[in-house]
């Protein structure tokens, strides 16, 4: 199906990687469903339960981990459909087109595995996926951010650290597995002391390097969005957490002899309350409004609304400049929570980027600004129609 694209935006800025063919299989609502779209931002409008957040869940597996509902790969399978969900995304780069198969592994132990292949090979991480293109996304769901609970906002932040680096994935997951081996070591009552020690040594040197990554995007977000004088708040970022303070006062390797040392300490407290008390999984991103002072968790829904797009949309001005080529945006719902101020400027940053910017809502009306300038597709009852 070919796309019709009525003008292409001015380029501000070089081309972002975009997706140029999409094809569904099994995919939640999606029976089978391919459609082409150029490398220009897409609006996707249509009823309530039309399949659009799908379609952005199907392209958000274009980075690494579970999509943008973080639900179980299982989950996602088609109800009443008798094969695994699949994806194929064609994906044009700066160094040429990218073919990429991915899909839940039915025959994997826990079939909860994810299979990527890049160009027919199965690559071993799907850390490779963040190699060929960044993606940041804003749900519905996201709007609590800042009352939910820690963990949710250090989760935040981990996805905004991968777009800089990679390889912070696999440090987190470095950092988690010794964790877990200590806490079940200290649940059985101590276990080798030697094994206890490299463990913590471990955690200390992944520990170190996920609260220095943390710490660097934090600093250079809070740098871009105490700055800036758009129509989405200023604000001010900070990284809180007692590893992450040290790291301002110390070198690195005096913070892991530190942090390996107190985890050694904090054993007899650990083993008793079966949690491990101390360490960079419990940091946190705290947000302020410049405007009104206010942390964002007492800002109104519509402030901490555009504190989270600016952050998102200084995360997207600091990773093109970064990495040469803005990140994919997928923005689900978001126009219609804006005001039409907010809503042009959102717009504006979109075009400016030049990034393929992904973005659902039921009224096609509020996004008549981009007419000429993004493809719109209509969903209804999963299918997807151009126009
Ligand atoms: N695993 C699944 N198998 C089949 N259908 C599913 C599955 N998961 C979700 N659905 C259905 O997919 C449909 C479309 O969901 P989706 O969230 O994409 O709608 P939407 O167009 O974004 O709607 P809204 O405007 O309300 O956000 C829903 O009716 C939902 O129940
Ligand atoms: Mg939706």
């Amino acid at each position: 199906m070919a796309t019709e694209i009525v003008k292409f935006p001015v380029p501000v800025a070089p081309a972002g990687p975009a997706v140029a063919r999409l094809v569904v299989t099994d995919f939640r609502s999606y029976e089978t469903a391919r459609f082409e779209t150029a490398p220009i931002p897409v609006v996707l409008t249509g009823p309530n339960g039309a399949g659009k957040t799908n379609l952005l869940e199907a392209v958000s597996f274009l980075a690494p981990g579970r999509g943008l509902r973080r639900t179980k790969l299982s989950e996602i399978d088609r109800r009443g459909g008798n094969s695994p969900w699949a994806l194929s995304i064609r994906l044009t780069t700066d160094d040429g087109i990218v073919e990429i198969g991915t899909g839940r592994d039915g025959q994997s132990d826990s079939g909860e595995r994810r299979i990527v292949r890049i160009d027919g090979t199965t690559v071993k991480s799907q850390a490779e996926l963040a190699r060929l293109t960044s993606m940041i996304w804003l749900t519905p769901q996201m709007d609590r951010l800042f009352t939910e609970r820690s963990s949710a906002r250090r989760q935040f932040l981990d996805r905004l650290v991968f777009g800089f680096d990679p390889e912070h994935a696999s440090q987190l997951s470095a950092y988690e597995k010794a964790m877990r081996e200590r806490l079940k070591l200290l649940r059985d009552g101590g276990g080798d002391s030697t094994w206890l020690s490299a463990l913590e040594d471990s955690m200390a040197a992944h520990g170190i390097a996920i609260a220095a990554a943390r710490g660097e995007t934090v600093a250079r977000l809070d740098h871009a969005c105490s700055t800036t004088t758009g129509a989405f708040p200023q604000a001010r970022l900070a990284l809180e957490g007692e590893v992450d303070g040290w790291l301002r006062d110390m070198p690195a390797l005096a913070a892991e002899e530190k942090l390996s040392a107190r985890l050694q300490q904090q054993r007899r407290i650990d083993a008793d309350s079966g949690t491990t008390t101390f360490g960079p999984h419990r940091a946190d991103l705290i947000v302020q409004h410049v405007g009104n002072g206010m942390p964002a968790s007492l800002c109104s829904t519509g402030e901490q609304k555009a504190l989270l797009l600016g952050i998102l949309l200084a995360q997207a001005r600091l990773l093109a400049a970064h990495r040469g080529n803005p990140p994919i945006i997928l923005l689900d719902e978001v126009a219609a929570h804006l005001d039409a101020e907010r809503r042009a400027a959102l717009f504006d940053e979109i075009i400016a980027l030049n990034t393929q910017a992904w973005m659902t809502g039921t009224d096609a009306a509020l996004f008549a600004e981009l007419r000429g300038a993004a493809q719109f597709l209509t969903v209804a009852d999963a299918r997807i129609s151009h126009g």
